[in-house]
C-alpha cells in the first residue's frame, strides 16, 4: 500500500516524494524498479525528516497496534511543530484519537486518514477519509486531493472531522463491505443451490446486475471470480478455493463499537459470523450429520425466481448502508464529530471496495433531510424496499424452508419488520426485567416510572417508591 500510495504521490504534478522503510533494501528496490517516480530514498528517520519540505508531511502506510505506535514516536522526535503525520493505516479510531492527543501536545498535527481501494486503489486514485485538525486539512487537503479518486469530476476525499473521525467512518465503510459481500455470496448460494445455475451462468446475472441499480464494484468483481477456471483441474475456481473466510478485524471492530453506542447493524454482525462460522472446520465437521428436515425448492420460474433474489439483495443491501449511516450518526453524536453524512457517500463513489451507483441516492437523502433519524426512511429506499418486499419475504422464507443459510437476507428483513412495527414485544423483555431486578418500567398511558411488587400482593406501585 505504501508504495503503491508513494507512486500515486509522485505521478502528480509538482510533487517530489521522499521515501523511507525500516528495511532499507525494500526502499532500495522501490526506487530501482520505478526510476520514473523520482524518489528521494532514505535510510534513518533524521535522513527523511531533512528530505522534506517544511512545514513536513509524513504519510505513514505500516500495520495497525505497535508499528504505527513506533513510526509515530521516531517521526514525532524528529518532526517541529507545525508538521504534519499522517497515518493511512487501518488503526483502530479510539487509538487515533489517543495518538493524535499526545502528539498535538508536541506541537505536531496527527491525522488518522482511512483510505480504502486496496492496492490498486493506493496507486491510482483511493477514497480518502481523513480526520485530525481543520489547520492541518488546510496544508493536507490540496495533497490529499490531488491523489485521491475521482467521482463525476469531484475527488473522493473530505475532512471528515476531528481527531478519530476519519478511522471511524473508515471502520464503518469496512463493516459495510463485510454485510455487502455476504449478502452477495448468500445470492450466489441461492442462485446456485435453487436456481440450478452453474458459476459461468451466475457470473452472467451478475454482469447483467451490474447494469441496474445494483451496479457496484463488489458485484462486478463477483462476476470475474464466478467466471474464473482453475487452471490445474478445468473446474471454477469458486469451487476449489476452501469455503473458510478470513477477517483483518475492522468488521468486528465495527459491531463491537456499535455495540457500544447501541445501534443494530445487525446486517454488519451477521456478515462477520458468517466469516467466524465458516472457518469453524472442526464444529462444522461434528455438525454436518445433523437432520435438515428441509423441503425441496424447485421454483417453476426460473428468471422470475433470479429477479426475487436481485430484489432481495437489493432490499438489505439498502439496510446495511442504512445501518452504517446511522453507527455514523452515533458515533459523530457520541464523539462530538460534525461529519456530513452526504460527503461521506460522495466520497466513497469512487476509489473504494463499496463504491456503487446507489450512493447517489444516500447524497441525496441527507441533502433533503440532515437529520434523517434512519437512512431507510428516506422517501427514496422507503419505496425501494417497498417495491422488493414480496420477493425479499419469498425468498427469506424460502431458504428457512429449504434449510439454506441466508443470515444477512434473514437478519435484514427481520430488522425492517422490527423498525416499523406499531409494538414490539420489548414490552414483555421490560416485564420480565422488573419481575426478577426490579428494573422498572414506564406505561403507555400515564407519566412516570413503575413496579410490580412480584414477590408481594403484586400490586403496581410509582417505582420511586420501590426503593
Ligand atoms: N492492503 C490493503 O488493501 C489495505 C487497504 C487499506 C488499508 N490498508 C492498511 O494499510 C496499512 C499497510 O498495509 P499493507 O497491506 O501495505 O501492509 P504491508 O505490505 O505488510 O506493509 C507494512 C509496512 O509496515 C512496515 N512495518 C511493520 N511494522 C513496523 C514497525 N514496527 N516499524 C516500522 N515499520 C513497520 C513494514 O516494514 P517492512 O517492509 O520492513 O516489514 C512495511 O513497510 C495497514 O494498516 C493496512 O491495514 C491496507
Amino acid at each position: 500500500m505504501g508504495s503503491n500510495l508513494a507512486r500515486n504521490l509522485a505521478s502528480r504534478e509538482g510533487n517530489t516524494v521522499a521515501v523511507f522503510n525500516r528495511s532499507y533494501e525494500k526502499t532500495e528496490t522501490l526506487i530501482t524498479e520505478h526510476p520514473e517516480a523520482g524518489f528521494i530514498a532514505t535510510s534513518s528517520y533524521e535522513e527523511f525528516a531533512a528530505a522534506l519540505q517544511k512545514p513536513r508531511t509524513a504519510i505513514i502506510m505500516v500495520q495497525a497496534g505497535r508499528g504505527t505506535d513506533a513510526v509515530i514516536d521516531a517521526l514525532t522526535a524528529v518532526f517541529e511543530p507545525g508538521d504534519i503525520i499522517v497515518d493511512g493505516g487501518n488503526a483502530l479510531f479510539t487509538d487515533t484519537i489517543r495518538r493524535e492527543a499526545a502528539v498535538r501536545a508536541t506541537g505536531i498535527n496527527f491525522v488518522g486518514a482511512g483510505i480504502s481501494g486496496g492496492e490498486e486503489g493506493a496507486l491510482n486514485g483511493p477514497s480518502i477519509m481523513p480526520g485530525g485538525s481543520a489547520e492541518a486539512w488546510q496544508t493536507l487537503g490540496p495533497i490529499l486531493r490531488s491523489i485521491a479518486a475521482v467521482a463525476e469530476g469531484e475527488p473522493c476525499v473530505t475532512h471528515v472531522g476531528t481527531d478519530g473521525a476519519g478511522h471511524f467512518v473508515k471502520m464503518i465503510h469496512n463493516g459495510i463491505e463485510y454485510a455487502d459481500m455476504q449478502l452477495i455470496a448468500e445470492a450466489y448460494d441461492l442462485l446456485r443451490r435453487v436456481g440450478g445455475l452453474e458459476p459461468a451462468e451466475i457470473a452472467e446475472v451478475f454482469a447483467e446486475w451490474n447494469t441496474g441499480e445494483l451496479e457496484s464494484y463488489l458485484i462486478e468483481i463477483t462476476a470475474e471470480v464466478l467466471r474464473q477456471v482453475d487452471a490445474s483441474t478445468g473446474k471454477p475456481l469458486v469451487d476449489v478455493i476452501l469455503d473458510q473466510a478470513g477477517a483483518k478485524g475492522t468488521g468486528a471492530w465495527t459491531v463491537q463499537t456499535a455495540l457500544d453506542l447501541g445501534v443494530p447493524v445487525s446486517g454488519i454482525a451477521e456478515a462477520v459470523f458468517a466469516r467466524s462460522l465458516s472457518s469453524k472446520p472442526a464444529q462444522r465437521a461434528a455438525a454436518s450429520a445433523m437432520p435438515a428436515a428441509a423441503a425441496e425448492w424447485a421454483p417453476d420460474d426460473r428468471a422470475a425466481f433470479v429477479e426475487d433474489v436481485r430484489r432481495a439483495l437489493y432490499a438489505s443491501k439498502i439496510i446495511a448502508y442504512s445501518q452504517g449511516f446511522d453507527a455514523i450518526v452515533a458515533g459523530a453524536e457520541q464523539y462530538d464529530w460534525d461529519i456530513k453524512k452526504g460527503e461521506i457517500a460522495k466520497i466513497w463513489r469512487a476509489g473504494c471496495i463499496i463504491r456503487a451507483q446507489f450512493l447517489n441516492r444516500i447524497t441525496e437523502a441527507y441533502a433533503a433531510d440532515p437529520e434523517l433519524v434512519a437512512l431507510v426512511t428516506a422517501p427514496y429506499f422507503t419505496e425501494a424496499v417497498a417495491g422488493a418486499l414480496p420477493a425479499w419475504r419469498r425468498i427469506v422464507s424460502g431458504a428457512a424452508l429449504a434449510g439454506i443459510p441466508t443470515p444477512t437476507f434473514a437478519s435484514s428483513l427481520s430488522y425492517y419488520d422490527g423498525l416499523r412495527a406499531d409494538r414490539l414485544p420489548a414490552a414483555l423483555v421490560q416485564g420480565q426485567r422488573d419481575f426478577f431486578g426490579a428494573h422498572t418500567y414506564k406505561r403507555v398511558d400515564k407519566e412516570g416510572t413503575f413496579h410490580t411488587l412480584w414477590s408481594g400482593d403484586r400490586t403496581e406501585i410509582s417505582a420511586t417508591d420501590a426503593h
